[in-house]
């Protein structure tokens, strides 16, 4: 068992091979935070490492003399307004309407295993023995407001997942009006934050800054976990880089308004915090009520960032996501979206799917405008009903002659929204998010149905199974194309608004667990117009996620970069798609764009007929490669070798878990003219085995020391042998790498 608790000292120790996490309870019964890194050696007592001190201004409990100050102590779960000074983990208004909390341990459990989050995504266990949880019961004696802080150490990984669970063992009306998830103090300054940043188009940005005095933080109040910062951030050593290094990183499973903040007090101590942003939210809490919050997930790394991604990767793609598709190679698909947009029929269609069936494609998805009369994007949402005048034998017949084709279907929703234009909204005027009285603020004319009702969740509930049961569908992409505005729920009274984001979130959670209930094998991808949902939430319901509406494979390697800092290459939707390319206009090499998009989960987005023979058969082994290695390059491991953020190159690899195989792929943006001569080292490798390395069709022999320690050429190839288009600007290759 990872979990001790030494009764004399009060103190718990979780630890694994990698990471030790160290409380005490302390002599006002609060939990006090001893250590959080490196594992330890167990000892009965690490009392030494709470440092206290009297300082001026410092307010300390009466019974307890003046070296006992919150201000100066480290906690785990700290409450503002007696003593502590920083923004605080939890806030709870009282009748009274002080929102002062004292929760005093009561008693704890330690037990093999973890336990579900009611409602909520949260990483699991499957067999005994994978992970140990303490659950530490805390009480507010005034109120009667009972805290369970749940820590889970996984026994292989280097992770802790914790959350918090409240429960109203009082006779008051409690309102809970901040909770975060996680809340870890750190005694030095020493760090660089890492986080990532964006927008549409543009998505997870990597931005490193050192920490300062005051609080620095990431957020969204957008309603979804947005294209603007991710729920996620990293504190590194200065000198921690790709390989070497400390590094603390913090994920929050939600897909919510989230705040992930550092703070750092007069003393250098850091605070970091994960939560639901406390910013409009609040929480009535009657008594006998509980109220759970997301789970968050730190991982300790001492190898660097690529050490703390590749612990994400494994805990995202084997305990977080789940089902059928969890472990399985992603079909290779083509997606219409780009190819047509709006406009299409079943014949253009069956066109595509057929040119696209010859070359190896294996799955047709059906983008956006088959319902309603949604020949634009100001009609329709809402009818999820497929419009004949296209479609003259519905979704059904189509998807049936695709299937004859020899090609799974896949289909788009956008379950969240209502157009002003539609059945729906002529209906249920109301279902839609609105403050009585005042203008609505429509996005992309649409505008977001009131998720927080289970009637509204259950109503777009039964239309998509009935769409999802008649037809054969294999494959579901649930897109939400606007942030939040006006967010009121008429089902709610006016003191409960606060609750509306939130019960938004676990009506979206709430529909994804019944239609992946009922249809278990349907692979689900989420996508809110492209990266703006792509958070650990979303990944337990739909395994995969369309990483970015820029599809120009030079754009996508910033955005892939930066997305694997948390995320596994399986749960990145990548696709080849035209050029000019629509976002940008960039021409793009056709090699190019698929040797990014490889490390994905793979597809095209364009009419593969409008191609030459030749670039069909290019696409055409391309498929064939991606057939190939797509359990290495989607289910590997992953190193970043090559960082685009600061140079003109980029550079990763795939590694299969015995290290005899990997694919590395290396892209260079601009050609200079006289270039000077480049190396990029590999990683990952057994430096003893011997490896075949094959470069487009040319092959030679190395040992695994060679290749990480000296390096893979990458100047002959790119610089000097070759001349044309593709040894030019957006220049790549891809090198397969075999033990002999
Ligand atoms: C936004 C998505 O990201 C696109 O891929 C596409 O599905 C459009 N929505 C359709 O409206």
């Amino acid at each position: 068992m990872p979990v001790f608790w030494h009764e004399n000292t009060k103190q718990f120790h979780l630890l694994n091979p990698h990471l030790s996490y160290i409380i005490q309870v302390l002599e006002n019964g609060h939990l006090g935070q001893l250590y959080v890194g490196k594992r330890l050696n167990d000892r009965e007592d690490f009392g030494q490492l709470q440092e206290r001190a009297s300082r001026s201004f410092s307010a300390y409990p009466e019974n307890l003399d003046p070296y006992f100050s919150l201000e100066q102590l480290r906690q785990e779960y700290p409450c503002y307004g007696s003593g502590d000074m920083r923004y605080p983990a939890v806030e709870v208004e009282g009748e009274n309407g002080s929102t002062l909390t004292d929760f005093v341990y009561l008693s704890h459990k330690i037990f093999d295993g973890k336990p579900c989050l009611e409602g909520l995504p949260a990483t699991y266990t499957e067999q005994q023995g994978e992970a140990t949880t303490l659950q530490i019961l805390l009480r507010d004696p005034l109120t009667g407001l009972e805290l369970t802080l749940n820590y889970t150490i996984f026994e292989t990984l280097p992770v802790l997942a914790r959350s918090a669970y409240f429960h109203n063992g009082g006779s008051q009306r409690l309102v809970l009006q901040n909770a975060m998830s996680l809340s870890v103090d750190l005694p030095d300054k020493e760090y660089e934050m890492l986080t990532l940043y964006g927008a549409w188009a543009k998505e997870r940005m990597v931005q490193i800054t050192p920490l300062q005095m005051g609080a620095q933080e990431v957020y969204s109040l957008r309603g979804g976990s947005s294209h603007h910062m991710n729920p996620f951030l990293a504190l590194k050593r200065p000198d921690a880089n790709e390989t070497q290094g400390e590094v603390l990183g913090f994920s929050l499973v939600y897909s919510g308004n989230f705040l992930a903040q550092a703070q750092v007090d007069g003393f250098d101590v850091v605070r970091v915090m994960l939560g639901i942003h406390p910013e409009h939210f609040s929480w009535e809490l009657l008594p006998g009520a509980h109220f759970q919050t997301p789970e968050a997930v730190m991982v300790y790394s001492d190898t660097g960032l690529g050490g703390m991604s590749r612990a994400f990767h494994t805990l995202y793609r084997t305990r977080l996501a789940r089902g059928y598709w969890r472990d399985r190679p992603r079909p290779v698909l083509i997606n219409n979206w780009e190819a047509t947009y709006f406009h299409f029929n079943e014949e253009k269609i069956l066109e595509i799917a057929k040119g696209a069936k010859e070359l190896g494609i294996e799955l047709f998805v059906l983008d956006d405008g088959w319902f309603g009369k949604r020949d634009d994007d100001t009609t329709s949402l809402g009818d999820w009903y497929p419009d004949l005048s296209k479609l003259p034998g519905g979704i059904v017949s189509l998807a049936k002659k695709i299937e004859d084709l020899g090609m799974k279907f896949g289909l788009w929703f956008e379950p969240e929204m209502v157009s002003k234009d539609s059945r729906l909204y002529r209906e249920h005027p109301d279902w839609a998010l609105s403050i009585p009285g005042r203008g609505m603020s429509p996005s992309r004319h649409q505008h977001v149905l009131d998720f927080s009702r289970p009637e509204v969740v259950d109503y777009i509930g039964d239309l998509m199974e009935k769409v999802l049961s008649q037809a054969p569908v294999s494959y579901v992409k649930w897109d939400m194309n606007r942030s939040m505005t006006e967010v009121y729920s008429r089902a709610l009274p006016a003191h409960r608004q606060g609750e509306v984001f939130h019960r938004y979130i676990l009506g979206v959670y709430a529909l994804y667990q019944r239609l992946t209930d009922r249809f278990p094998q349907i692979l689900f991808e989420s996508c809110s117009g492209g990266g703006g949902r792509f958070d650990p939430g979303l990944l337990y319901y739909a395994p995969q996620c369309w990483t970015s509406d820029n599809t120009d494979g030079v754009e996508r390697l910033k955005i892939q970069y930066g997305t694997s800092m948390v995320y596994p290459v399986s749960s990145m939707g990548a696709h080849v798609s035209a050029v000019p390319n629509h976002q940008v206009h960039r021409m793009t090499p056709l090699s190019t764009r698929a040797n990014v998009a490889f490390f994905g989960a793979f597809g095209y987005e364009l009419d593969l007929n409008l191609l030459s023979q030749q670039e069909r058969q290019q696409v055409k082994e391309q498929v064939a490669f991606m057939k190939e290695y797509r359990q290495l390059l989607q289910f590997g491991d992953f190193y970043r070798l090559k960082n685009p953020f600061t140079g003109n190159e980029a550079g990763w690899m795939a590694v299969s878990a015995d290290r005899r195989q990997a694919v590395v792929g290396y892209y260079r943006v601009l050609r200079h003219s006289n270039m000077p001569f480049t190396r990029m080292k590999l990683q990952g490798l057994d430096p003893s085995l011997c490896y075949r390395v094959t470069v487009e069709g040319e092959s030679s022999l190395h040992y695994g020391d060679e290749l990480m320690y000296a390096g893979l050429s990458t100047s002959d190839r790119a610089a000097s042998k070759r001349d044309g288009r593709e040894s030019g600007d957006f220049y790549s290759f891809l090198a397969v790498v075999k033990a002999e």
